[in-house]
């Protein structure tokens, strides 16, 4: 699941962050959840389960990252999203939580440069967020992440591809039943120019019958891990050593000078 910029299916007045994901959010969850959910419990948990101070979920969706920081940490969690019908799935599944977990969540309905949000987390993670942004924005996006880190913190981000894919590829997510429909759906990814062309096409059936079809198309930009590590590193974020997992970039913010006294940070160690 993947983009910022919806080009077809929506009308056009209103506000692009507004209305993305208008299509997709309904299937997003039924679609991915699942197998999503162990992913990120397995990218990110072991880190998460260190911090200190907080965590910053950037481009939180319907919650995932959000849901696994505060099942595994006991620290407040900041689930930034800007996207109304992702938000809403989120905003749903915080209100299932006991009190506890919910004091211990914020929710910002805005893009992380205008979320004012300075020292509060020692983990941020950015997961299949960077990937949906242009290069300028995903540029602009570094520095509110250094702002939002105190020294020493990490950032986690799933990298964007690091090329054009040759050819169109497309990728079927596994049908599910509820009630007496089936729902499905799949992605197709084309280069198209610098970008990559990425549609979701989702359909539910009844039987043989099929009761609707839906369609919406994002854009994403590839990035090399190399690219992305020389942008980060003017806003004094360096990359960890060891790496298992070729998909999740891993950095520490390096910047010195914060006036927040803090006890010391627990170094863990993860295996991808
Ligand atoms: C492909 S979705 C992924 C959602 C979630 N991280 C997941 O993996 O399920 C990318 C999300 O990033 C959000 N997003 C885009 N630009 C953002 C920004 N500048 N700040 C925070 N979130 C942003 C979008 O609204 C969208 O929900």
């Amino acid at each position: 699941m993947l983009g910022m910029h919806t080009v077809i299916s929506r009308p056009s007045a209103t506000p692009r962050q507004l209305d993305d994901y208008a299509v997709s959010a309904e299937f997003y969850d039924v679609l991915q959840a699942q197998q999503d959910a162990t992913r990120v419990h397995r990218l990110y948990s072991g880190v998460v389960r260190g911090a200190r101070l907080g965590v910053l979920d950037v481009g939180a969706g319907t919650g995932r990252v959000t849901l696994m920081s505060l099942l595994e940490s006991e620290v407040g969690v900041h689930a930034v999203e800007p996207a109304r019908a992702m938000r809403t799935s989120l905003m749903t599944r915080l209100a299932s939580l006991p009190a506890e977990s919910r004091a211990r969540v914020t929710v910002h309905p805005c893009p992380l440069g205008q979320a004012e949000l300075y020292e509060v987390a020692d983990v941020a993670i950015c997961h299949n967020t960077v990937a949906c942004l242009s290069p300028a924005v995903r540029r602009a996006l570094w520095p509110s992440i250094a702002r939002a880190l105190v020294p020493g913190g990490s950032l986690l981000l799933q990298l964007p591809p690091a090329r054009l894919p040759d050819a169109e590829v497309v990728r079927l997510f596994p049908a599910q039943r509820i009630g007496r429909h089936e729902y499905g759906g799949r992605m197709v990814m084309s280069a198209d120019g610098a970008r990559i062309r990425t549609r979701f096409d989702y359909w539910v059936c009844a039987g043989r019958h099929l009761l609707r079809e839906h369609t919406e198309t994002f854009w994403m930009w590839p990035a090399s891990r190399a690219e992305v590590i020389d942008e980060l590193r003017p806003q004094g974020f360096l990359p960890w050593p060891d790496r298992t997992d070729a998909s999740v970039l891993a950095l520490t913010l390096d910047r010195p000078g914060s006036n927040r006294s803090r006890g010391p940070r627990r170094t863990t160690h993860v295996s991808w």
